[in-house]
Order: structure tokens, then sequence, then C-alpha cells
């Protein structure tokens, strides 16, 4: 059995926050920001939770799909900002689709939480426990983010995506992937109970542009495949010069890598799905691409991941 995406879908909160909007509540501008991050909006969830996110995020991959709640045998939701401790968004999701014959939890990868929680389906699906599972990130980092502070404050967004992965005896879906951690960096970007985000910017940047090539090359290696077969690659979206610096270092064209930054800024572990749902309704993925995605974040968590598209 391999593990394909067979539904994807995500949300966007509708209120948007501008450079020139944060320009008013910190000292910062729209020209440091661009220049520095490459973001222009982010979008604010105002009135909702991290788990009307997913459950938006959830009915549109189940939609695309052609499943009903019924079929789904597993969800798993990676979160860095749960509506409450327990039970888990994962749970309250369940209740909300109708999602009865799943078992359900919530994974802490931070924004590695959707290529995580990928993999960790992806392995109930092969050993045929599970014929679907549901994956979705939702994500409301403005509950943790703390707009007083400028070096943090303008880099985060809400959001959610989600995926749904099906088992099926063909080739394709799931090739290869790495997860890694490295706990002894944690220290660089932390959030206390009932506090916001903290975080040594620059110490985060320079662990990103050694941590998405290490798993890139890794997944690729694993796979028997080179970087120049890959039809696409996303990228967890937390800078436009991370993005870029992986770009030049393999050559990646433009129309190969996927960039919602500039739209949506950082939406942790939803920045992937996020962005692959709109890859996917644009019709931009044929049967048959090799597409490759990776991140980073807290932890410090990464890793990669590499699917042969399938539907
Ligand atoms: N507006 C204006 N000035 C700002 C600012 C802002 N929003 N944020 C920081 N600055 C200032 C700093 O105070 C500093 O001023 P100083 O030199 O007078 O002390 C100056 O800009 C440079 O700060 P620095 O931190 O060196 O900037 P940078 O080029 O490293 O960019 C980040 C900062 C955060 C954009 C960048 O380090 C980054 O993206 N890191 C990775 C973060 C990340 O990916 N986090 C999520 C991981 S999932």
């Amino acid at each position: 059995m391999n593990a394909h995406i067979t539904g994807t879908g995500r949300f966007i909160p509708p209120d948007i926050l501008t450079n020139q909007d944060l320009s008013r509540m910190v000292d910062t501008s729209d020209e440091w920001i661009a220049s520095r991050t490459g973001i222009r909006t982010r979008h604010i969830a105002r009135d909702m939770s991290a788990c009307d996110m997913g459950e938006a995020a959830a009915r549109a991959a189940l939609d695309t799909a052609g499943l009903s709640p019924a079929d789904i045998g597993l969800v798993v939701v990676s979160t860095t900002t749960p509506d409450r401790p327990l039970p888990s968004l994962a749970c309250d999701l369940q209740l909300r689709l109708g999602l009865e014959n799943a078992f359900c939890f919530d994974i802490g990868a931070a924004c590695s939480g959707f290529i995580y929680a990928l993999d960790i389906a992806a392995l109930y699906l092969r050993t045929g426990g599970v014929t679907h599972a549901l994956v979705v990130c939702a994500e409301k980092l403005s509950a943790i983010t703390d707009y007083t502070d400028r070096r943090t404050c303008v880099l985060f967004g809400d959001g959610a995506g989600a995926v749904v992965l099906s088992a099926a005896d063909k080739p394709g879906g799931l090739l290869a992937s790495y997860l890694a951690a490295r706990g002894d960096g944690g220290a660089a970007l932390h959030c206390a109970p009932g506090g916001c985000i903290q975080m040594e910017g620059q110490e985060v940047y320079k662990f990103a542009v050694r941590a998405m090539p290490e798993a890139i090359e890794k997944t690729l290696a694993k796979a028997g495949r080179n970087v120049t077969e890959l039809d696409f690659i996303i990228p967890h979206q937390a800078n436009i010069r991370i993005i870029q610096s992986v770009m030049h270092r393999y050559g990646l064209p433009p129309d190969k890598v996927a960039i919602t930054i500039d739209r949506y800024g950082n939406t942790s572990s939803a920045s992937i799905p996020i962005a692959l749902d709109e890859l996917a309704r644009e019709g931009r993925l044929r049967p048959g691409a090799l597409l490759l995605m990776t991140g980073f974040g807290a932890g410090l968590t990464y890793g990669a991941t590499l699917f042969e598209w399938s539907v």
C-alpha cells in the first residue's frame, strides 16, 4: 500500500493585517518588513479559533477527496495554538465533522508539523490499519504573538490547511521522507505557558538555511532521485530570503517554487498545506509530478517529504 494525497483544502481568515497597519502599532515600516522578510500582508482570525479554521480546511479536503466523514479512520492535527489543553483539537474536529470511525490525536512539531503529521499518517496507511486519514494543520499564531515586539509581530499570520491521505495499491504517493530534531537549539524559538513567541531571529535563520538543504538532500537520496527531477518544491514560508537561499543553492526557477509568504506571512505548520492546496486548485499538479515539501521550526524541528502526485 502506498499513501496518496487524494484531497486538499485551506482556510484563510478574511481579516488582513498589512505592513502599514503594523507600522502604526510598532516602530517598523513596509520597506523594512518587505525587504527583510518578503511579507506584505498576513491574515488574522479575529473571531475564529484554530478549530474553526481547521474545520473549514478539513471540509474542503474531504470534499475534494469525494469522501464522507465516516470514511476517515485517523485524524492527525498539527497545531501550536490549540483552543484548550484538553481534549485534543483532533477530537474536537471529530465531533464537529462527524468523523465517527477515526482515532484522533494532535502532534507538536511547530512549523514542521505538516511534514511530521503526513509521515505519521502514512505509516498507518502503509501497514493497512487505516484506509483514509485526515491531516489538519490549524494555527492561530496571532493568539501567541506580542504585538508590541517588532522583531516577531511582523512575521506571523493565521490560517489552516488540510489533506486527505488514502492508501492505494498503485505506484506514487509518498516516496520518502526525513524527519529530524535538534532540541539543543530549542531556546532560539519558544513560548512560555500563557506567553508569546520569543525568538532569536538570526539563530533561527542560520538553522533554517542549513536544515532545509539537509532535509532535501536526505529525502531525495532515500528515494534515489535528484533535485533536477523535481517539478515543485513547497518550502515552509518563514522568510523569502530563506526560500531564495534554497532556490539559489539548487538553481530552482521561480515557477517550481511555491511562494505565499507575501500574502499570508508565516502560518506555522499550515503554510505548506495552504500552498499545496493553492497549487492543486490552480491545476498545476499533474499526475506524475514530483513534489518535495520541506519545513523547519521550533524544537528545533525540521524535515522533508517527497511525493509523486497521483490524482
Ligand atoms: N522593523 C524595523 N526594524 C526591525 C524590525 C522591524 N520589524 N525587527 C527588527 N528590527 C531591527 C532590529 O532591532 C535591529 O536593529 P539594531 O541593529 O538597531 O539592533 C535590526 O533591525 C536588524 O535586526 P536583525 O535581527 O539582525 O534582522 P535580520 O536581518 O536578521 O531580520 C528576521 C530579522 C527575524 C526577519 C530574520 O532574522 C528571520 O527571518 N529569521 C528567521 C525567523 C524565522 O524563520 N522564524 C520562524 C521559524 S518557523
